[in-house]
């Protein structure tokens, strides 16, 4: 049962995006709280922690595909691709490999890391300016899932990779690439980072790590509602799980709650109640067969024309035309 305490008065706190999103998730059944809620500092180094986890197989995939066919992603996009845009591009350390690849084709290229965490903009815009001389970095520091802003440059080639689609609802995956397409011209590129439908050991280990990272992962938005909003969240007593919903074809994540008990949020003059056992639903992971991703590629506009894959085709990465 979820027991809320009486408003008196709207407090401002419930104005601000996580302030709202907090009391809506918590008021809410089941409990649920936005992925995106994840990523405040200690959230994106454990993010970052992650993506090196043995268990966790996408990233490093993900690299191994831009390594291997860097240049031939780059020479399907033709003469897109001197202009390039990512989309929640964070430190950015994957896309040096097709950074790369776009100088040996273009020469001098620009890039625009598209991120909210300006400390990841700046530390992507250092390596690069060291490593790439001829990329010209220019970050843009914008929400990309509310905002798209105007993008800028022409004959782009716009990265969204990483699997972050995955992290959306299939509606909003699709308008959110519907967003992007009614900015593109024919001829101008999306490459999309996908995970892939594979078997469920693999994917659950993925999310649930022998170091608990993923876990610390997982309880961090509970630190960061304390520290943010005034709670009074112990994160021990919330247990990390991760499970495969087969019929969503998606990971989940939630944290469960070891005990009965009751959580007040100052900021915004909230009272949270747990059952033992219930839990908040944190994130959702979905994961796609080939099939599913040029349907939602179609949804959003765009008509798939290569797609390149591991030897286990456990990861995909698929260059749509904005058509
Ligand atoms: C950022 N996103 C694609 C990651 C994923 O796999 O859904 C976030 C993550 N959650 C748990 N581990 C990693």
């Amino acid at each position: 049962m979820t027991a809320v305490s009486p408003l008196p008065y709207l407090p401002a706190a419930a104005a601000t995006p996580l302030g709202a999103e907090v009391a809506r998730g918590l008021i809410a059944r089941p409990k649920r709280l936005s992925p995106w809620l994840f990523y405040d500092e200690r959230g994106s180094a454990l993010f970052e922690s992650i993506t090196n986890l043995p268990e966790y197989y996408l990233t490093r995939i993900e690299r191994d595909i831009f390594a291997e066919h860097g240049d031939a992603i780059l020479a399907a996009a033709g003469d897109a691709g001197a202009t390039i845009i990512e989309l929640g591009a964070g430190t950015a350390s994957k896309t040096d490999l097709l950074l790369a690849a776009a100088v040996r084709r273009h020469g001098p290229v620009t890039y625009y890391p598209m991120d909210i965490a300006p400390s990841a903009l700046e530390q992507a815009g250092d390596r690069i300016a060291r490593e790439l001389p001829l990329v010209s970095v220019r970050p843009i520091l914008r929400d990309y899932t509310r905002n798209l802003g105007e993008l800028p440059g022409s004959r782009r080639l716009v990265l969204y990779i990483g699997s972050s689609i995955g992290n959306f609802e299939p509606a909003r995956a699709a308008a959110l690439l519907r967003r992007l397409r009614s900015q593109l011209a024919p001829g101008e590129w999306l490459l999309l980072g996908v995970d892939h439908v594979k078997d469920r050991t693999t994917m659950l280990r993925a999310y649930n790590d022998g170091a608990g990272v993923t876990a610390e992962f997982n309880r961090n938005v509970l630190a960061r509602i304390n520290a943010e909003l005034g709670a009074n969240f112990r994160p021990r007593l919330f247990r990390h799980r991760a499970l495969w919903n087969d019929r969503e074809s998606r990971m989940e994540m939630h944290l469960e709650s070891l005990v009965a008990q009751e959580i007040s949020i100052a900021a915004l003059d909230l009272t949270v109640r747990f059952r033992r056992g219930e839990s908040i639903h944190t994130e959702n992971s979905y994961k796609f067969t080939p099939d599913a991703v040029k349907e939602l590629l179609a949804r959003g506009g765009y008509a798939a024309r290569h797609n390149w894959t591991d030897a286990r085709g456990w990861f995909g990465v698929y260059l749509a035309e904005a058509v």
